[in-house]
């Protein structure tokens, strides 16, 4: 089922009937969505197809959300829940499936086969791409996205009358009042901290280093990703596209994009990636950015009527490819539960939420974690820099050459170990 928009904002004025005093024009709806990334959009979607109302509110425009380069990299189980909702028909048509990834280290290319080893696959599309998608289904829907809102609060979140608040685009004062809300506004959203500090708890973990990374208008040297470790640092290939590559170096974490022109990146990319009878071809690049390297989880993911998802409540260092996959696992559980307290009045999926979506969540952070360690050299100033670097070859060779170890992760790279 389809719901279409049925909005209405009521003005309402604190005292007299002039316009000037005119203080906040409200309206309801079911689910109020603060954030519309990748797990707002989707949450949206799903509840629009149980028939479930809910208003986005998003403090950037449409076109700076559709533009943001991120993830690349969506695993078997979230493509299921995609297409389930209806949003995986381009993705089917133009991403790229991959049964596999290479592990590289000095003189070695390795290859994990995801689908010999655990039986499942990811796929490569972009986040810009799906964040179109996601975008054209609630507006073809008659459904509502506030864009360039401003001074969002979210107020009485443990009663049963929650809202948010928020300036829009005008700067005019407005209200929503819903019967649920979910913040997916990211990392540095306002959701997150409306959860009263005593009652969070925050595991957290920043790394030494950032990623650099560039999109190339040049088509991959390589049909899988490489993750390769080098005595310079990681550097990763992957792929938009069968004609734009996507590639990253780790740098210094007080690093910047300015030290960084096109020549410097490709040779260091080129060094990071040698091996015999292979070459990177260059190319120009469309964009550049910096990414640093962070841990991060909050606990719990409900306080009331408040359901954080996504960033918003967690961040992995990008090597595990886990952050989209998290947030669209995390909406799906969520929209499940809200369908059922909505429709069926049972509380059972709310109440759990928190628990269940954070068991994934800490298997993608240990993972990511594990990824990261592998694969990042650690800064020359470290005293164990040397004993480090030995055991990160030594675990690369073992995830390699053990069937067992591969199976490991392949099953967490692809999200095998934990259902959806
Ligand atoms: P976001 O995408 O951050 O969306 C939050 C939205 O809320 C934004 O649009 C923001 O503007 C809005 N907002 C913020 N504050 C407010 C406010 N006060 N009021 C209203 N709106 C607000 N993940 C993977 O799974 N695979 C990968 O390969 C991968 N690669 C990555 C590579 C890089 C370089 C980076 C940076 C990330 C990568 N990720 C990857 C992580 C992934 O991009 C994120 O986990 C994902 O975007 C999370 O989606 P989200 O909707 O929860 O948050
Ligand atoms: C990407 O394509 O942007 C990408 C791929 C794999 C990762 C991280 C990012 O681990």
């Amino acid at each position: 089922m389809n719901v279409r928009g049925n909005f209405h904002w009521t003005e309402r004025r604190t005292g007299g009937q002039s316009p000037s005093r005119l203080t906040i024009v409200a309206m309801r709806t079911q689910v109020g969505i603060v954030g519309s990334g990748p797990s707002g959009l989707l949450l949206a979607q799903i509840l629009a197809q149980h028939g479930i109302e809910s208003v986005i509110v998003e403090s950037r425009s449409r076109e700076y959300v559709e533009a943001r380069i991120r993830a690349g990299v969506i695993e078997h189980g979230a493509v299921d829940v995609l297409t389930e909702y209806g949003v995986g028909e381009r993705l089917h048509k133009e991403g790229l499936r991959h049964d596999g990834v290479y592990l590289q280290w000095p003189g070695h290319r390795e290859r994990i086969d995801f689908v010999e080893s655990c039986g499942q696959s990811v796929w490569i599309y972009g986040q810009t791409q799906l964040t179109k998608d996601l975008v054209n289904a609630r507006l073809a829907g008659d459904q509502q996205i506030h864009w360039e809102v401003s001074q969002t609060r979210i107020q009485d979140a443990d009663t049963d009358h929650p809202r948010i608040t928020f300036r829009d685009a005008s700067g005019h004062p407005r209200r929503i009042d819903c019967d649920y809300i979910a913040g997916c506004d990211g990392f540095h959203g306002v959701s997150r901290n409306t959860i009263p500090e005593s009652i969070r708890m925050v595991a957290q973990r920043a790394y030494p280093f950032s990623w650099l990374g560039i999109l190339a208008d040049v088509p991959p040297s390589t049909d899988e990703l490489i993750y390769a470790w080098h005595p310079d640092g990681f550097a990763l290939h992957s792929m938009r596209s069968t004609d734009v590559s996507r590639l990253y170096l780790q740098i210094a974490a007080d690093d910047n994009v300015t030290n960084w022109p096109d020549e410097r990146v490709w040779e260091a990319l080129s060094t990071r990636f040698a091996l015999d009878g292979w070459t990177l071809t260059s190319g120009p690049t469309l964009e550049k950015s910096v990414t640093p390297m962070r841990s991060f989880v909050s606990a719990p993911m409900r306080w009331g009527r408040l359901f954080l998802a996504g960033d918003a409540s967690h961040i992995v260092p990008p090597t595990g490819a886990k952050g989209l996959n998290l947030a669209i696992a995390d909406v799906n559980k969520l929209a499940a539960a809200l369908v059922r307290a909505i429709q069926d009045g049972r509380d059972d999926l709310i109440d759990s939420y928190s628990d269940d979506a954070l068991r994934r969540v800490w298997q993608a952070t240990h993972f990511s974690w594990w990824m990261t360690s592998m694969l990042h050299t650690p800064p020359d100033a470290d005293p164990d820099a040397a004993f480090l670097r030995q055991m990160q070859i030594t675990q690369l060779a073992y995830v390699t050459s053990s069937h067992t170890a591969a199976t490991g992760l392949a099953e967490n790279y692809t999200g095998a170990v934990l259902p959806y």
